[in-house]
């Protein structure tokens, strides 16, 4: 799809076969308490997408705000309409200790603490732990695919030479489990720190030859890029905020972006990026070529650690 048809009912068709809304709400750090009602106001808001995580503590709140908004419990139009197939939502098995036994552990804990039946993408949240953890995560993952828990899979902060690992250890599961294509699993999605100071051209083209989605997290660089002259040119330019800006520019790179916000006014704002679009002279503007990152950066991380 061009970029000026995008809406924010857009998703694109990942490789498992499934469809993911191309804006996600990301839940990192929203506390407990609060995100029942900050899931609640993003789905009221048009997003159909939720991104949390085992490690961030709050998939519950968020599993019952999705229940009680595709349940018609939600007192609007747009809950009455929406079903619990049409609500992406998407867990990450956590990066301490990662194995065979602690991913297929976190699948059903997931399960259990969001009331979701099937969860739409689970992710291996970081490369960390050495090969065998890696593959033993990703074998759990393939495992609950084929049981129906899980929809697509991914994985987050993988470096090149981990997803080179990751391709030819699919091979060989292929092998090991029967040799149908498809045994070994399939990557439908990668999650990494995107932005324009953060361009990671190296991990996209990786992944845009094997249509495998890109997920942007810190889309708008955590308010630190705020003040920066291009932006406010751009959003001067365009009338809208710098953060819609960098919204709508993750979007036309063909990224789905993952705003987090615990303000309702920005949960909104943040979904408002569909009544503009950044012209390719000025998208170029946005091509710094930094490796600036704003959070952890676990790509970096050897093979064997
Ligand atoms: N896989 C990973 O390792 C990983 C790592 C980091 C993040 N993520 C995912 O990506 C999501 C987003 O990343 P992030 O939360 O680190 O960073 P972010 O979305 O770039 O930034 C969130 C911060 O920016 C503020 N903000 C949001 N919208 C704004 C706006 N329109 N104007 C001004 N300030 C605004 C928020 O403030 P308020 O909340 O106070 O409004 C919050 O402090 C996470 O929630 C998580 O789902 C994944």
């Amino acid at each position: 799809m061009s970029s000026s048809n995008l809406t924010i009912q857009s998703a694109i068709k990942l490789n498992s076969g499934y469809e993911i809304p191309r804006l996600g709400f990301g839940v990192y750090q929203v506390p407990i308490e609060q995100a029942e009602s900050c899931v609640r106001e993003a789905l009221t808001a048009g997003y159909r997408h939720v991104d949390s995580a085992v490690g961030y503590r709050n998939e519950a709140p968020c599993g019952k705000a999705i229940l009680d908004f595709s349940s018609n419990k939600a007192s609007s139009n747009a809950a009455a309409a929406t079903s619990r197939e049409q609500i992406f939502f998407t867990s990450k098995v956590r990066p301490l200790n990662l194995s065979y036994e602690s991913a297929k552990t976190q699948v059903d804990a997931t399960l259990s603490e969001t009331g979701l039946g099937y969860i739409d993408l689970m992710l291996i949240h970081a490369p960390y732990g050495g090969p065998a953890a890696r593959k033993g995560a990703w074998k759990a993952l393939v495992e609950a695919v084929d049981a129906g828990k899980v929809r697509s899979l991914g994985v987050s902060n993988y470096g090149v030479h981990h997803l080179d690992e990751l391709e030819a250890y699919i091979r060989e599961l292929e092998a090991e489990r029967g040799g149908a294509k498809g045994q070994g699993g399939v990557i439908s999605v990668g999650q990494w720190e995107v932005h324009p100071w953060l361009p990671r051209d190296d991990i996209v083209s990786w992944c845009r030859a094997r249509g495998i989605v890109v997920e942007a997290y810190c889309p708008v660089v955590r308010g630190e890029r705020a003040g920066e002259t291009v932006l406010q040119e751009l959003a001067a330019k365009y009338g809208k905020t710098w953060a819609q800006v960098l919204i709508r520019w993750s979007l036309q790179k063909g990224h789905v972006p993952l705003p987090k916000s615990v303000t309702s006014s920005r949960i909104r704002e943040n979904a408002e990026v569909y009544d503009f679009e950044i012209s390719e002279e000025d998208m170029a503007k946005l091509e710094t070529k930094e490796y600036a990152p704003c959070a952890w950066d676990p790509t970096t991380s050897p093979l064997d650690k």
